[in-house]
């Protein structure tokens, strides 16, 4: 099996090429989105002609019960794309319930994929197994068939390059084994897409938990203010075995030095490791620092947030005109795939 995946370095700008990522509109963005895929995406708008899904309708697979959630966070979603810096000048970001022909592309890939090949997807194994409380004994239709339905995200704007989180992996290797399936049958109609790797990878929670989540209660919003950030921080997990203040301590297993290497800069890393090897340095006044350095980094994002946020006006018109141009090319997409199928009447 030919999985092509390459790394966000490693892709040669082209602005003839198209990128498409998404998310689930299930809550608000945090800084492992941020450091995982959101400051990514902001090079990438001047590289690539760029695309950003917010993808309720594949939030709804695993939040049907629930539509008000999606609802909500669907602007949520925007003003966290907006307040990190996408420009909307540069990047398309749509909705994916107005795009009636993602839906429809995805019954016609249907007849291509089976059951069991779903049922082997290790991100869908992983996510049922996951959700047991939800699906009971036995998973939805369209739960099991969402990488179907991504798989038309993707290819309805005929992306080049998907760039996501090692999780994701399996379901652009889906892709494109769906594409290379439609090509043979109905001739050459499809780009088969490549994964792009962040180089970041997965950002740990504050509590030492390998993922970041808003279920664990280990995240840092995009929209935290100072207060909320100053008590997350006093309370993230430090080296335990320090019990003094010229005890030395280890910064390998403290999530306060983890998150300097994120926050703080470089030479000043140095000095922090340096100095709670030797014992020289308190945790408290360590974490303080921490928490001028995120707050550092965060104060314009969280002030270009609350712009958003008064004009929920503005936010929506972004939204619909970007999810207008992004209809125009999935129609186009539609109009070639029916009359490769013959179903161009
Ligand atoms: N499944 C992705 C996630 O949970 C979100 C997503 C939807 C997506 N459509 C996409 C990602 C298309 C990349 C391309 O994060
Ligand atoms: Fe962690 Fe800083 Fe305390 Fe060392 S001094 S254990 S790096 S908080």
């Amino acid at each position: 099996m030919d999985d092509e995946k390459i790394k966000i370095e490693d892709i040669k700008p082209d602005k003839s090429l198209r990128i498409l990522t998404g998310d689930r509109p299930t809550g608000k963005l945090h800084i492992g989105h941020y450091f995982g895929s959101l400051k990514s995406r902001v090079e990438l708008q001047d590289k690539f002609e760029t695309f950003i899904e917010v993808a309720d309708v594949q939030a709804l697979t695993d939040n049907f019960n629930n539509p008000d959630k999606v609802k909500q966070n669907v602007s949520q979603i925007v003003m966290d794309e907006l307040a990190v810096g996408i420009d909307p000048n540069k990047t398309t970001i749509f909705l994916q319930s107005l795009i009636p022909e993602i839906a429809e592309l995805t019954v016609f890939y249907s007849n291509l994929v089976t059951i069991a090949r779903l049922q082997r997807n290790p991100t869908v194994k992983t996510e049922i197994a996951q959700k047991r409380e939800l699906f009971g004994e036995s998973v939805t239709y369209g739960f099991l068939g969402y990488p179907v339905s991504q798989a038309a995200d993707i290819t309805s704007f005929d992306a080049t390059y998907v760039p996501v989180g090692e999780d994701q992996l399996p379901l652009i290797e889906q892709c494109r084994e769906i594409v290379r399936k439609f090509n043979s049958i109905y001739g050459k109609t499809l780009r088969e897409p490549i994964a792009v790797l962040s180089s970041n990878g997965r950002i740990k929670g504050l509590d030492g938990n390998e993922k970041m989540g808003k279920s664990l209660g280990n995240a840092i919003y995009l929209s935290d203010d100072e207060t909320t950030i100053k008590e997350k921080v006093m309370n993230a997990v430090t080296d335990k075995n320090r019990i003094k203040k010229d005890d030395p301590g280890n910064p390998n297993i403290c999530m306060v030095y983890y998150y300097h290497n994120l926050f703080t800069n470089k030479e000043e890393v140095k000095n922090i490791c340096e100095e709670c090897k030797k014992g020289k340095r308190g945790c408290v006044a360590c974490k303080k620092q921490l928490i001028e350095s995120i707050n550092n980094e965060l104060k314009p994002i969280r002030d270009k947030r609350a712009y958003y946020e008064q004009r929920p006006n503005e936010v929506k018109d972004i939204l619909m005109s970007g999810t207008n141009h992004a209809r125009e090319i999935a129609k186009e997409t539609m109009k070639k795939v029916k009359k490769s199928m013959k179903l161009d009447y």
